[in-house]
């Protein structure tokens, strides 16, 4: 089956909820819907505050429950995007109006699916992603990782849905927080990258508007010639660096400066502060 023809089967036979809609939750039902013709109405959302989830779906399509346990008994698929601190909370209040057979896809960083397995007490098979914002606009990288009692259908329910909005790769759980550390908090490291190559132009005298559009453009282009090459990026490098040239030049700066074991440094960051946060979840919930 090619992906649009089972994307298109997904879409006939799920309903899915959507419960927290902020940056995450909005990004991916803004994907989901821009994807998927028709996933609007398969979609479901709700919110601490009806008014403003109101507000900010404005114009999308997908129905807005009037409580978190009203939108999960009517889905097959239930996606939990609120901070993690509140998830526990979440749970309790939609646990008895799950429907048998349904899947709990939680996007909370640190919550391991064991304690959210425990906290459901086998009412619905548990997966666990770590999305990016880029699944706003179908780009994201996601990593899923199934929980202990999850049967194959829950991880094709999370692999279907996660892969309208961009890339899956599926990972043991043991390695979540270096995925949270490395793409799930990525954006911010390429935003600064990129504001960083933005700002350059312009001190070279190019208007904001050109500097900013060729920056992302080279970003974009080296990335898509790694991914369609195969090539370890190294090698790419030496495709563009010659004697006595240009990027020999800038070469030496960025190795001066330590760039590469800065955004090393800032990816294994990320991840220790990833694990923290999760063993303080795990102290708060028991
Ligand atoms: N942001 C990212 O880049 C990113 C990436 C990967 C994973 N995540 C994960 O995604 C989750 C959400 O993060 P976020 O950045 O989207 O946070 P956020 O912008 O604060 O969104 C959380 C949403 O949950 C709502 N909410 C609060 N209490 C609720 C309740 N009792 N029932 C239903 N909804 C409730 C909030 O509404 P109010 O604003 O009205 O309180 C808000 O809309 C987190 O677990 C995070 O670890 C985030």
């Amino acid at each position: 089956m090619t992906l649009e023809s089972s994307s298109k089967v997904f879409w006939a036979n799920e309903r899915v909820a959507v419960i927290g809609v902020g940056n995450m939750g909005m990004a991916l039902v803004n994907g989901l819907t821009n994807a998927n013709p028709g996933a609007a109405r398969k979609i479901i959302v709700s919110g601490r505050d009806r008014a403003k989830v109101q507000e900010s779906m404005r114009g999308l399509g997908v129905a807005i429950a009037g409580s978190n346990s009203e939108a999960a008994s009517k889905a097959s698929l239930i996606v939990l995007a609120v901070k993690p601190q509140i998830q526990a909370a979440v749970i309790a209040e939609i646990r008895d109006r799950i429907r048998r057979g349904s899947t709990v896809l939680s996007i909370a960083a640190g919550i391991p699916t064991s304690m959210i397995e425990e906290q459901l007490g086998g009412r619905a098979g548990v997966v666990r992603a770590m999305p990016n914002i880029a699944a706003s606009v179908g780009a994201s990288a996601t990593a899923i990782c199934p929980g202990k009692h999850s049967k194959s259908a829950d991880m094709q329910r999370a692999r279907m849905l996660m892969g309208s909005v961009g890339t899956v790769a599926e990972v043991s759980e043991d390695l979540m927080d270096a995925i949270t550390g490395l793409s799930g908090t990525g954006p911010l490291y390429v935003f600064t990258i990129l504001e960083g190559l933005s700002d350059a132009g312009v001190k070279m005298g190019l208007s904001r508007e050109v500097s900013t559009a060729l920056a992302i453009q080279t970003l974009v282009g080296s990335a898509q010639l790694v991914r369609a090459t195969g090539e370890h990026p190294a090698k790419l490098r030496e495709l563009v660096t010659s004697p006595g040239g240009t990027a020999i030049t800038a070469l030496h700066f960025l190795e001066k400066s330590g760039l590469k074991a800065t955004l090393m440094d800032a990816v294994e960051a990320a991840t220790l502060r990833s694990a923290q946060l999760g063993s303080r979840w795990k102290r708060d919930v028991k």
